[in-house]
């Protein structure tokens, strides 16, 4: 049995690998701070595994604490090697990830980001443990790359967020290259993960104001509000930006194809990403028309720090790891719906 260590793990995207992590019978330990999470999250883990008829479900384990806490997670690892059941591989998702926030509070990006991940590697590497899957962001590609994006173009991001993203890859990447010694480091880029877990008991839910579309537009719907789309003259078809939505399950997805494949010891970057571009309006339309809702919404002005398109090439996923994504758009506005038609306060 194999012991995974999840930072961030009650986080949306974590939440959603540690279920289903210990679906396949890998014992996984969260790490998270909750600042932007609810503990709740491990009782709807608990509760969605008791349903399932499963001959073997690994074990949770959650630690509530912060990833800049060299001795808080020095622990953790010292005692699994003691209990004779060392973690074997870290995911590591922990981190701050409002571009918006990051304009106003850089400081807070580049301690939480950059140094949370080397206090991590530090104890990694002090423990034995090499082997990580990185959660990196499509915001490192920035606006002067031409979309699709392959992981072979020079980055350009363009707000402290991906600025700090970028600056883990690059100390991944040295990392690496000092360090021959059977280290494996896959760093993930995802596009927009959107939509939630079927059951409707996992889902994202930010604690400040969001920040992204999707759950903007959830609240829009459930709080009957009127929407801000950020720019109606974006060099686009229809002028809002073109993202490249992805379902939250088939970036869970990624992950496992990412920790189960074979690739050798090194540094590997992939985009998770379908592919294909929307924008904003036509995401809109989607929801409305699959959910039969109706959002309301008013242009306001751009952004500073977004980018008009961000679209995948995810073709090198789809030959080093044989990961494809598996759910359309539709899906993705049903499972969203569903979660917040069932939680409409969140977590709370
Ligand atoms: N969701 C997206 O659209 C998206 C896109 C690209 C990349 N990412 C990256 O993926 C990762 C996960 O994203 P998410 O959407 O699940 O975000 P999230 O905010 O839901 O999850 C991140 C988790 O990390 C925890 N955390 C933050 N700072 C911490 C600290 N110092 N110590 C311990 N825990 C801490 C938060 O409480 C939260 O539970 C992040 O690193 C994010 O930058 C997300």
């Amino acid at each position: 049995m194999k012991k995974i260590l999840i930072t961030g793990g009650t986080g949306y995207i974590g939440s959603h690998t540690a279920l289903n992590l210990l679906q396949r019978g890998y014992d996984v330990l969260i790490i998270d701070s909750n600042i932007n999470s609810s503990q709740k999250v491990i009782s709807n883990i608990n509760f969605i595994l008791k349903k399932l008829d499963l001959d073997l479900i690994g074990n949770l384990i959650f630690n509530k604490g912060d990833i800049r806490d060299y001795f808080f997670i020095e622990n953790i690892f010292k005692n699994c090697i003691e209990n004779n059941s060392p973690i074997n591989a870290v995911i590591h998702f922990a981190g701050l990830k409002s571009v918006a926030e990051s304009k106003i509070k850089p400081l807070n990006y580049w301690d939480v980001n950059v140094a949370g991940t080397i206090n991590l590697l530090k104890i990694m590497e002090k423990y034995n443990c090499k082997n990580l899957i990185f959660s990196s962001s499509a915001c490192v590609y920035g606006e002067k790359n031409k979309p699709p994006f392959k992981e072979s173009l020079m980055p350009r991001p363009v707000n402290p967020y991906a600025k700090s993203k970028l600056c883990v890859e690059t100390i991944l990447e040295d990392f690496i290259k000092s360090n021959k010694n059977n280290w494996r480091i896959i760093n993930l880029r995802y596009f927009n993960p959107i939509g939630s877990h079927h059951s409707g008991l996992l889902g994202e839910d930010p604690l400040n104001i969001p920040n992204n579309i999707f759950p903007l537009i959830l609240n829009a719907y459930i709080n009957k509000e009127k929407l801000f789309i950020f720019g109606n003259d974006w060099p686009t078809k229809d002028g809002t930006c073109i993202r490249d939505y992805i379902h939250v399950e088939d970036v869970v997805e990624g992950h496992i194809k990412a920790l189960e494949s074979n690739l050798k010891f090194g540094f590997y970057s992939f985009n998770l990403g379908t592919g294909q571009g929307t924008s904003v309006l036509e995401l809109i339309k989607t929801f409305e028309k699959v959910n039969n809702i109706k959002i309301k919404y008013k242009f306001s002005k751009r952004r500073d720090g977004d980018t008009a398109i961000l679209i995948a090439d995810n073709s090198l996923a789809k030959k080093k790891l044989n990961w494809y994504p598996q759910k359309d758009l539709c899906q993705m506005c049903k499972d969203g719906f569903n979660w917040i038609t069932k939680n409409p306060n969140g977590y709370n």
